[in-house]
């Protein structure tokens, strides 16, 4: 369920019409509903509220600073990838005792910033990450709460891109090597085992993966604590999908996925973290974009939209199916099969071939839909392109929180060498 909706034929998000927001912003603009937001957030919490869940929002998947706030202020705490992303989650008012630092490559200068802040946790990925942390930590007279992602060996069925926890992924550490390492961090100055994690990968669409996955780790809690560990966190990564097309294969509800956290995490007694990101945001945000022109050729209809690969990535990259709407209606418009194509100068740069649409006219607009998650995040400047608007609508009002890049930005870090 989202906030963006059809009345009299134009499309609006909550109770502004995306036809006016175009034309103060300009296109192409990302446009997100805060209602859909903190609905989404709502029903997630409630699924698990009797588990009394610690809910990490994925700041990955958007790190708009509006974003963050609005579910900082929904209750929500941060999952974070990077020293850039602790930062924000921290401008955004996320206290540092609800923020997950996750990621294979933490370099020893965001662990030292993580550890000034006094973050709840730190998710080690490897044995070396786990000597440069009781080193800086060591150094800094601090203790580093870790948990240690674990690899449970689980194949998830999503796209190769996404999927991360089988065993020749990069991400966690095997499963089998779990017992000696937790033995070492016993072992080592500057570090406090807390607890496991395991996240096994992105736009899942059933349940049995996670359900394999979390009763191979519980039954790790049970033996950790046999060996002596005091493990109290069990943090079970994110991933749950999203519908992209429609009411077509809907992925598990919140409630369901409740219903095998509650069956697996039975008696643990632990604090439950999750790091949800694209259910929270993907639903949220559309990007609205104008068609340039429309190039008939050797009889293929193509929609040449003012947006680009650059501004968002999902469909080349994963080959992810975005809905493609007009923002006004006109019944009157033949369907027929289009690619719809950014101006980038990429043979990738579709965004769909031989979809059937309705066949928009030059200036009209269309939007993507379940563009909210890993949209805007992912947007790069590729052909000297300033990166695009974000707005955000609360109920009647809405307001540009990420401003569109000025040519002057997009010039700003280059400097010429002396020799020039
Ligand atoms: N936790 C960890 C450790 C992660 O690596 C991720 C996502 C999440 C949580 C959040 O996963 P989510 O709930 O959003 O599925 N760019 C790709 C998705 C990459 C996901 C990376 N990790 C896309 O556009 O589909």
């Amino acid at each position: 369920m989202d906030h963006f909706l059809y009345k009299n034929g134009v499309l609006y998000a909550e109770d502004v019409s995306l036809n006016d927001i175009a034309a103060q912003v300009g296109t192409p603009f990302y446009c997100y509903s805060t209602a859909t937001l903190t609905r989404h957030y709502q029903v997630f919490h409630d699924a698990l509220a009797s588990m009394n869940p610690l809910i990490c929002y994925a700041v990955k998947a958007n790190d708009t600073l509006a974003i963050l706030k609005t579910l900082a202020l929904a209750g929500s705490g941060a999952d974070v990838v990077s020293g850039g992303e602790i930062r924000k989650a921290l401008a955004a008012g996320i206290a540092p005792q609800k923020i997950v630092f996750s990621g294979v490559g933490k370099t020893r200068d965001e662990m030292a910033l993580a550890l000034t802040q006094n973050i709840f946790q730190f998710n080690v990925e490897s044995e070396p990450e786990l000597y440069a942390l009781s080193e800086v930590a060591t150094r800094l007279n601090k203790t580093a709460g870790i948990v240690f992602r674990v690899n449970p060996d689980v194949i998830s069925d999503t796209h190769a891109k996404i999927s991360t926890g089988h065993k020749e992924s990069k991400f966690g550490v095997p499963i089998a090597d779990a017992m000696r390492l937790y033995a070492l961090a016993a072992t080592l100055p500057g570090i406090s085992v807390q607890g496991v994690s395991v996240h096994i990968g992105s736009q899942l669409a059933n349940l049995a993966p996670f359900a394999g996955a979390f009763k191979r780790v519980a039954e790790l809690v049970r033996e950790l604590r046999a060996a002596g560990h005091d493990i109290r966190v069990l943090d079970l990564g994110g991933g749950l999908g999203i519908p992209y097309e429609g009411s077509q294969n809907p992925p598990p509800l919140p409630s369901a996925y409740a219903e095998i956290v509650k069956e697996a995490t039975k008696g643990l007694n632990c604090q439950l973290v999750f790091e949800p990101g694209r259910l929270l945001v993907g639903n949220a945000g559309i990007l609205v974009t104008r068609v340039t022109y429309v190039k008939r050729s050797e009889g293929r209809i193509f929609v040449i939209v003012d947006a680009g690969m650059n501004d968002l990535i999902r469909p080349t990259l994963y080959n992810a199916y975005h809905d493609i709407v007009p923002v006004v209606v006109d019944e009157a418009t033949e369907t027929e099969l289009v690619d719809v194509v950014g101006p980038v100068c990429e043979t990738g740069d579709i965004f769909t071939a031989q979809r059937l649409l309705k066949v928009p006219k030059p200036e009209d607009l269309l939007a993507f839909r379940s563009a909210g998650a890993y949209g805007a995040s992912m947007a790069s400047t590729y052909n000297a392109r300033p990166l695009l608007a974000e707005v955000m609508v609360n109920g009647s009002a809405f307001s540009v929180v990420r401003k569109r890049q000025s040519y002057e930005d997009l010039f700003a870090r280059d400097q010429l060498p002396g020799w020039l």
